[in-house]
């Protein structure tokens, strides 16, 4: 055995034991972090105090005008018709027309529609029938709602009639929701 062949060997030994001894860790400690502020992080509970804020609280305010995802204010006032006009010409329905979402325009009418503007669409809801519920609601199947752009329904949905007998929507139902309605009162309550 030369030089060469002795120290290839040595070297051979000595990488299948630090190769076998690598895997034989105890898993509670893995070993060191370089840097371990980076790897653990120290949290801080909501209601605790806090030393890098300067009032101390750990739970902050968001930043002055912040608007949470999905909840962009909407821009047209109720009660006010230039608004309602406004809306019809400005909004488009951004749903598409399929089943998956006729089917879910049905369902949402259902719950939110039905039980004053009727099954049918025309007006004849359980509330109104049963006179739980005085004023008549509008047939939605008759050209003149037919015949309104889909963002003026789109905003007496989202807050309320002229007149405030119905009432604003825009906080139960989705935006997405609305426009999944307008779709199903369209395109099946209206048998085309
Ligand atoms: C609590 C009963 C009630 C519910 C629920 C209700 N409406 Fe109405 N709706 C009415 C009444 C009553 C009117 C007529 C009021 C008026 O003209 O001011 C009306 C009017 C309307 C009009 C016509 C408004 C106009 O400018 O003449 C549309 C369109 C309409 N509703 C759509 C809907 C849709 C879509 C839903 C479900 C998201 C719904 N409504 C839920 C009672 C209701």
């Amino acid at each position: 055995m030369n030089v060469t062949q002795k120290y290839s060997l040595l070297l051979f030994i000595l990488f299948i034991g630090i190769f076998s001894s690598s895997c034989n860790h105890d898993r509670n400690h893995p070993g060191y972090a370089y840097m371990p502020d980076m790897y653990y992080s120290e949290p801080s509970s909501a209601y605790s105090d806090n030393a890098v804020f300067r009032d101390s609280i750990t739970n902050q305010m968001p930043v002055p005008g912040t608007i949470a995802r999905g909840k962009m204010p909407y821009p047209y006032k109720q009660k006010s018709f230039p608004d309602q006009i406004a809306a019809g010409k400005e909004l488009k329905n951004p749903v598409p027309v399929n089943l998956v979402t006729l089917k879910r325009g049905r369902e949402q009418y259902q719950i939110f529609c039905a039980s004053c503007h009727g099954e049918k669409g025309d007006g004849n809801g359980h509330l109104y029938t049963s006179k739980l519920f005085s004023a008549k609601p509008t047939s939605l199947i008759e050209p003149y709602v037919q015949d309104k752009p889909d963002g003026e329904i789109f905003h007496i949905i989202t807050v309320g009639s002229l007149s405030g007998l119905m009432g604003a929507h825009g906080s139960q139902i989705d935006k997405e929701d609305r426009w999944a309605i307008i779709n199903y009162v369209r395109n099946e309550l209206v048998k085309k």
